[in-house]
């Protein structure tokens, strides 16, 4: 069987380095691994419409921005089939389609939905688009053949949906569509960043984030004021490790090399640690290992995107070519649908 990857991120703001770790950097080692038949990038503006049908801008801008990021990250356009999900007329034919293999309460149930429309306080004026998305993004998912989707922990949810109507879709109308999976990331620090302030998760909102565009002064900042152990107040305190953003941040992006480089005195994360707990180790010197590491990993990343920057003509074609590529498998997997189904009047009256 062909393996197909496909994965989608909503454009609704610049990514920050929580994107980076917990998504972004598995899709360019899956990338340059080479290890597939396709792989595909969706900057799913559709789906972002669901929640923003009144700010649309919002979302057309971050079209360029989340595309800048990806391609200065490493993305390959010669390696990478990078599209914009409102491309592909094919996705929302697919959609109204599966609309009709799914009940009202089984969208009502999945979880990650459900604290969505909770976090954003829908009650009675739950948009019918945003609940739906789920099966807008079955319709992603199939029109590629996909086999294997890299997603975080919140996405599962919607590939068991996808899962589902893949499974009805074939045994009401033949096997036409691919049986895909969800490819989780390992670790823990992988998979879920904590803000700068240590209060949940990166977000915007919460002015907690370290953005890939960041310049140099910008992240130190942002990491000099990092919150730590608010107990740990002078150099001699012994220091607590769980829940210090500083250490959950070098668990993320510590490299073999830094100590050597950066910090020769220590020979790894659990000296360091080991060395905090025990007192004696200041926040400031811990922040400034931190910041050398950081700044290493994005400095690269930055001057790319500004270089990219200048020509934003030239992005926007890397999408659209992308785009003319995906509409012709999206075209084809619809036109196998509408076989099973048996609504391709115009193949059945055409060959009499
Ligand atoms: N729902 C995903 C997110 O919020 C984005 C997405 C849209 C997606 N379509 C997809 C992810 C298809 C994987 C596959 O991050």
């Amino acid at each position: 069987m062909k393996k197909i990857i496909l994965s989608g991120i909503r454009p609704t703001g610049k990514l920050h380095v929580g994107h980076y770790i917990g998504a972004i950097k598995q899709l360019v080692e899956i990338q340059n691994s080479g290890d597939f038949d396709k792989f595909y990038v969706m900057l799913a503006d559709s789906q972002a419409l669901t929640d923003n049908a009144g700010n649309v801008q919002k979302v057309r801008d971050n079209i360029l921005e989340v595309a800048l990021d990806l391609l200065s990250c490493g993305l390959d356009p010669n390696k990478t089939c990078l599209f914009i999900q409102s491309e592909i007329p094919a996705l929302t034919e697919m959609t109204f389609y599966y609309m009709n293999l799914v009940t009202l309460s089984r969208l009502k149930r999945n979880p990650t939905v459900k604290e969505e429309i909770k976090l954003r306080g829908f009650e009675e004026s739950l948009p019918m688009g945003f609940l739906t998305y789920p099966i807008s993004q079955t319709a992603d998912i199939t029109a590629f053949g996909t086999t294997i989707v890299p997603v975080g922990e919140d996405q599962k949810p919607m590939i068991e949906q996808a899962r589902e109507i893949v499974r009805t879709f074939n045994s009401t109308y033949g096997k036409v569509l691919t049986m895909p999976e969800a490819v989780i990331p390992k670790t823990k620090a992988q998979a879920r960043l904590v803000g700068t302030d240590g209060k949940g998760k990166m977000s915007k909102s919460l002015g907690n984030c370290i953005y890939l565009s960041d310049d140099e002064a910008t992240i130190k900042q942002k990491v000099m004021g990092m919150f730590t152990d608010p107990d740990h107040i002078k150099v001699s305190d012994p220091g607590k490790v769980e829940g210090n953003v500083v250490f959950e941040y070098l668990n993320a992006f510590v490299k073999p090399d830094s100590f050597e480089k950066y910090l020769p005195e220590y020979k790894n994360l659990d000296e360091l640690k080991a060395h905090y707990q025990r007192g004696g180790l200041g926040d400031v010197k811990i922040k400034l290992f931190l910041n050398n590491i950081l700044q290493e990993i994005l400095r690269p990343i930055r001057e790319k995107r500004e270089e990219l920057a200048k020509n934003p003509e030239k992005v926007y074609q890397i999408l659209f070519d992308g785009s003319d590529n995906a509409n012709i498998e999206a075209n084809k997997t619809m036109q196998n649908i509408k076989s099973a189904m048996g609504i391709d009047y115009r193949n059945i009256y055409s060959k009499k």
